[in-house]
């Protein structure tokens, strides 16, 4: 399973890259404002900035709603960087526009996801990737890893080349639940990244080894 890292800020991006285990970044409107990077050339030009420190996808989201608008800042987008995805709410013209993007072979993906019909549409689009929100869904009693499940049992059975992003991931539990359920790519805080790490046998077992070593070396 590919681990994008969820943020826009620059320093999580590089420890969790220099860790080792990254595949890509997702970014979204209110990550790049949480890190107050304003106006449009502050945007692209930091859009470049975390393409250049992973060679990797980098999600970056079209704030415009009509059609018109997200190509034009689609593809202002897409010809920052070759690592760029353009990142598109699931909404009627959201989907218009993945297909224009996808004849060009401009990488998609469909974000706000929270049904197994829009994740259908996005597919049959052509989007690169389809972003269901798990703790979006969770936080209003629903499931949202049933939901990942379905999109990728639908996909598979019918063949498409979409990969499932799952995404509104909010800890280690729905990291390990994403890969239960076959998801293509988990998008996750880094904390959740790091969590995986945590096992209090492995804390201790090392602090024996270690303990033991100095009992005889010093
Ligand atoms: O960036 C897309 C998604 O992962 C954001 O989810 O619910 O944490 O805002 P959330």
């Amino acid at each position: 399973m590919k681990f994008f890292v969820d943020t826009a800020n620059l320093d999580q991006i590089k420890e969790a890259y220099d860790l080792g285990v990254l595949d890509g970044v997702t970014t979204n409107p209110s990550l790049m404002a949480k890190e107050g990077i304003k106006g449009k050339e502050k945007q692209y030009q930091h859009y470049v900035k975390i393409c250049d420190l992973v060679q990797s996808d980098v999600s970056a989201e079209v704030i415009s709603t009509d059609y018109e608008g997200m190509i034009k800042e689609g593809e202002e987008l897409a010809a920052l960087n070759p690592h760029i995805v353009v990142k598109v709410p699931c909404i009627a013209d959201g989907i218009k526009a993945i297909k224009h993007f996808s004849n060009k072979g401009i990488k998609t993906n469909c974000t706000l996801v929270f049904s197994l019909g829009q994740a259908l549409l996005a597919a049959k689009a052509g989007a690169t990737y389809v972003s269901p929100f798990i703790g979006r869904l969770d936080d209003i009693g629903d499931d949202g890893i049933d939901l990942v499940a379905k999109i990728v049992a639908t996909y598979r059975y019918y063949g498409y080349a979409t990969e499932v992003l799952a995404a509104s991931i909010r800890n280690v539990t729905h990291i390990l639940q994403c890969v239960e359920v076959g998801a293509d790519v988990a998008t996750c805080p880094l904390d959740a990244i790091k969590g995986l790490l945590n096992h209090p046998l492995t804390d201790s077992g090392l602090a024996k080894f270690l303990a033991d070593y100095k009992k005889v070396n010093g």
